[in-house]
């Protein structure tokens, strides 16, 4: 009988220690188009400070999970908690309001707009003076050539530059979180490499969470510390990226470690249970 309430204020203490740790939770989300489910049922957690990566193949549901979580798709099913409130359903500028930003897939610059005013529209819910002009130049140190270009029409940018200035933009905001969908989309090897960097030492420096979509497994792994990989609107595996790194299924299909190619692409889509 005395053991009893012990071990129940054990569990309940470990599960109070998990929730103050999660900076965003989702619980069992389900979001559609219409009637085409894209999301069945997504649990998955970022801690505070931590960056975590999801990945999957084209069409697995990575950027309609994103836009579930930023506020521009309602859920269908489950809710999204961010900073211990329940965020689901919010509008995604309340959302940026409280912390949370997201960088696009395809960056959706203002083409029109220059470089300087991109970046305002990143801090238009804020009116801290001071600390924009403080985040603006944080941003440059960070990209210097946005620095050089902060006057040329956003357009005219070249597709590494403009993601550089859609994650500025989302820096302006001063996110605890930042949503990256796909920040290597259509750039060289080398361009990847100073892009993910930067990401890091956006992490490092403030403590900013960040859930990173990537096609690139292999940095997105080196870089993360947690990993999801999602099929079909679905998690089928989760573990760190050190462990996930060392799968069997993942070298295979996501670090093309096994040279199968066309073949292996083939089993992989047939493969029902994942280690
Ligand atoms: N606007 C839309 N209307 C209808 N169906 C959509 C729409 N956008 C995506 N879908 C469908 O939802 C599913 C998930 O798409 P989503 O774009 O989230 O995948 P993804 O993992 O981001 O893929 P990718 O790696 O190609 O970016 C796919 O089956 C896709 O065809
Ligand atoms: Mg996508």
């Amino acid at each position: 009988m005395t053991e009893m309430p012990t071990t129940m204020s054990a569990t309940s203490a470990s599960a109070a220690a998990n929730t103050s740790s999660a900076l965003l939770r989702l619980t069992n989300i389900e979001s559609a188009y219409g009637p085409v489910k894209a999301i069945r049922g997504v649990s998955l957690e970022v801690k505070k400070g931590q960056i975590v990566t999801l990945l999957g193949s084209n069409g697995a549901g990575k950027t309609t999970l994103l836009k579930t979580i930023s506020g521009i798709m309602d859920p269908v099913r489950g809710t999204v908690e961010f900073a211990k409130q329940d965020i689901t359903g919010l509008e995604a500028s309340d959302l940026v309001k409280k912390g949370l930003s997201h960088v696009p897939e395809g960056r959706e610059v203002f083409p029109m707009l220059t470089v300087y005013e991109n970046l305002m529209m990143g801090a238009y819910t804020r009116n801290d003076r001071d600390a924009i002009a403080r985040d603006l130049e944080q941003s440059y140190r960070y990209f210097p050539i946005l620095k050089e270009r902060e006057n040329q029409a956003a357009g005219l940018l070249s597709g590494g530059q403009q993601q550089m200035l859609a994650i500025a933009r989302a820096l302006l905001a001063d996110p605890q979180m930042i949503l990256m969908d796909e920040p290597s989309l259509g750039l060289s090897p080398k361009l990847t490499k100073e892009i993910f960097q930067i990401i890091r030492m956006i992490n490092q420096d403030s403590g900013r969470s960040i859930l990173l979509v990537e096609q690139n497994a292999s940095i997105a792994l080196q870089t993360a510390d947690f990993g999801y990989i999602m099929e079909n609107g679905r998690i089928v595996m989760q573990d760190t990226c050190e462990r996930l790194m060392q799968k069997d299924d993942i070298q295979e299909f996501y670090l093309g470690m096994k040279q199968e190619g066309v073949r292996a692409e083939r089993r992989w889509k047939k493969k029902k249970t994942w280690r």
